[in-house]
């Protein structure tokens, strides 16, 4: 028999769940940065005790809120079924491109976007208790640029990266100092240089840095018309420099993880995955990226 009673429990059981429900929740962060994106989080509702981060990082004409919401960047999934935290960056820039191309972003502590997604990283760490040895970057396109720039600013802060159809940190300079400026040399394939040059790239925006820095797992379309695909192989040859190793695979394998996808593998620490007849942007591969993450 339905009673009254058992109505009323019903509907309170459901408010709850609906207000219990996590969410993607702005928060304002302490920020020392010029730079000033906004910073989103998701906890899942079944969080892990000392959780790790996944820091998500949207590309251009995206926002972190449409970005989150897109049913091909699985990370909201990926949330909720292991319990991990993920923080979502907001671009501030007009047409939401990340900054990649000035000297302030360009540098460790230089005050542009990346100080202050260092800063939400080390906000997420405070206010959410995450484990500092499990922070991990992802993106795609523009997010994918700003991962590979992250990780060469705060390789501190990283543990390990997992980046859609980039370009190489640094690639995207602009001579006259734009924030956030696109890079037609770049964009075009035609930024070539030794892999030593790349290197020094990636060292001289956190001069003087010795510690260990994050392991890159590098996706790129070899149709990909708005990023061209030369920029894998030299973004391959920028961290294979960073780590010291050869630019020739220590093993490779077709087909994988996808068909016409070939994986390559540069020690430990660099590992490109190149997908024929796949255009702009990879998409996000859940299962694989985490793998990497070690989630
Ligand atoms: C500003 O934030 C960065 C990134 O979190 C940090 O490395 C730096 O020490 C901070 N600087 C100051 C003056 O607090
Ligand atoms: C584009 O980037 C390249 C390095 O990839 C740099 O040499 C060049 O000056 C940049 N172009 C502009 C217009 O800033
Ligand atoms: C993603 O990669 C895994 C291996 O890590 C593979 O089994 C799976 O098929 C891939 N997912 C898609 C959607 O292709």
């Amino acid at each position: 028999m339905v009673t009254l009673t058992s109505i009323v429990t019903a509907a309170v059981a459901l408010m709850v769940g609906a207000v219990e429900a996590a969410q993607l929740t702005q928060v304002q962060y302490p920020n020392n940065a010029t730079s000033k994106p906004q910073m989103w989080i998701y906890v899942p509702d079944k969080v892990q005790p000392k959780p790790p981060l996944v820091v998500v990082i949207h590309s251009c004409q995206s926002t972190a809120q449409s970005y989150f919401q897109n049913s091909k960047i699985p990370w909201k999934k990926g949330s909720d079924q292991k319990g991990y935290v993920t923080v979502w960056p907001s671009s501030p820039h007009s047409g939401t491109c990340w900054d990649v191309s000035s000297k302030r972003s360009l540098s460790h502590n230089g005050g542009g976007d990346t100080q202050a997604i260092a800063n939400m990283i080390q906000y997420a760490g405070d206010r959410y208790g995450i484990d500092r040895e499990r922070v991990y970057v992802t993106g795609g396109s523009s997010g994918g640029m700003m991962s590979n720039v992250l990780a060469a600013t705060y390789p501190e802060l990283i543990k390990a990266v997992s980046l859609y159809s980039g370009v190489p940190a640094g690639c995207f300079v602009s001579s006259s100092g734009g924030v956030a400026a696109w890079n037609n040399t770049c964009s075009g394939g035609q930024s070539k240089a030794s892999a030593e040059a790349w290197g020094n790239v990636v060292r001289n925006m956190y001069p003087g840095y010795t510690g260990p820095r994050p392991k890159m797992q590098i996706w790129h379309g070899s149709a990909d018309g708005t990023l061209a695909p030369a920029n894998y192989g030299e973004t391959i040859k920028q961290w294979t420099n960073v780590f010291g190793v050869s630019q020739t695979p220590t093993s490779s394998i077709n087909n994988y993880p996808e068909r016409n996808y070939k994986t390559e593998n540069f020690g430990e620490f660099v590992q490109g995955i190149y997908a024929t007849g796949v255009g702009h942007s990879v998409p996000s591969n859940l299962t694989a990226s985490e793998a990497w993450f070690g989630l």
